[in-house]
């Protein structure tokens, strides 16, 4: 079956601009938060602050039965980690995923965070997962195909030696978190659906110090890899135009 996706008019395009802004004061206070001895529930307080002080409603919260507004996804841990009373410590690599809603348009957008000093090799797979993600939006440009996507976001996560984790990836996005289509953050180019200006996604890879093999813990939420390998995650909400796709997650002033 072939998905649907129907470009974003300029008017929902700047609510999601607003919303993506939104998520993005809220990544960067929890990058200014996370340090040794703060509790991942400290974080979720603060990420919901801030998004409800701009105007925003957190997205997760009750989501599938969510319970928290942001995940937190330390080392092995890949994505969907619930906040706790667990505390972070020197050495240790965070994962914060946040999303919240404007006037019922939504972003979604997360980053990988150093507790102190960390091991270089762990600093290697943060900037190779932030590189595969720009290598991502370079490619989501009108008339290419969401296949040229996937593959260039693997490309540049094997040009850095790591493996991409398979069994998640990015989405379409809107009114609602999740919409067609699937993105994988692997496969061949030149197939799948032809992108249009104005369509939106969220473009998510996920990199593994080692196998790319997952499990979901008995929470029911929290993905890790099987062999226990630390991992990143780096997203971005965005929507595709003529040259490359404009980051809709981003931080509108400087910081
Ligand atoms: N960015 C995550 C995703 O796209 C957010 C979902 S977390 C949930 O899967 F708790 F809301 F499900
Ligand atoms: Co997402």
């Amino acid at each position: 079956m072939t998905d649907v996706v129907r470009p974003k008019t300029p008017e929902e395009l700047a609510k999601m601009r607003r919303a993506g802004e939104i998520v993005a004061e809220a990544l960067e206070a929890l990058r200014r938060a996370i340090a040794p001895g703060i509790t991942t529930a400290a974080l979720d307080r603060l990420a919901e602050t801030v998004i409800r002080d701009l105007g925003g409603i957190p997205s997760f919260k009750g989501y599938l039965g969510y319970p928290a507004t942001i995940c937190t996804s330390i080392n092995e841990e890949i994505v969907h980690g619930i906040p706790g009373q667990r505390v972070l410590r020197e050495g240790d690599i965070i994962s914060v995923d946040v999303g919240a809603i404007w006037q019922g348009y939504q972003g979604d957008a997360a980053i990988t965070v150093a507790v102190g000093e960390v091991n270089k090799r762990l600093l290697d797979l943060m900037a190779a997962t932030q590189a595969a993600l720009q290598a991502g939006i370079q490619a989501a440009r009108a008339g290419a195909r969401l296949g040229d996507v996937s593959h260039a976001i693997e490309k540049a996560a094997r040009k850095a030696g790591f493996e991409v984790i398979r069994e998640y990836g990015g989405h379409g996005i809107g009114q609602k978190m999740h919409e067609p289509p699937r993105i994988r953050n692997w496969g061949p180019p030149h197939q799948g659906m032809r992108l249009e200006e104005g369509m939106t996604f969220a473009l998510e890879p996920m990199l593994s110090l080692g196998g790319y093999a997952t499990k979901v813990l008995a929470d029911g939420w929290t993905v890790v890899t099987v062999d226990g390998s630390p991992t990143a995650h780096f997203e971005h909400t965005v929507a595709v135009t003529a040259n490359g796709a404009e980051i809709l997650t981003r931080l509108n002033r400087p910081s």
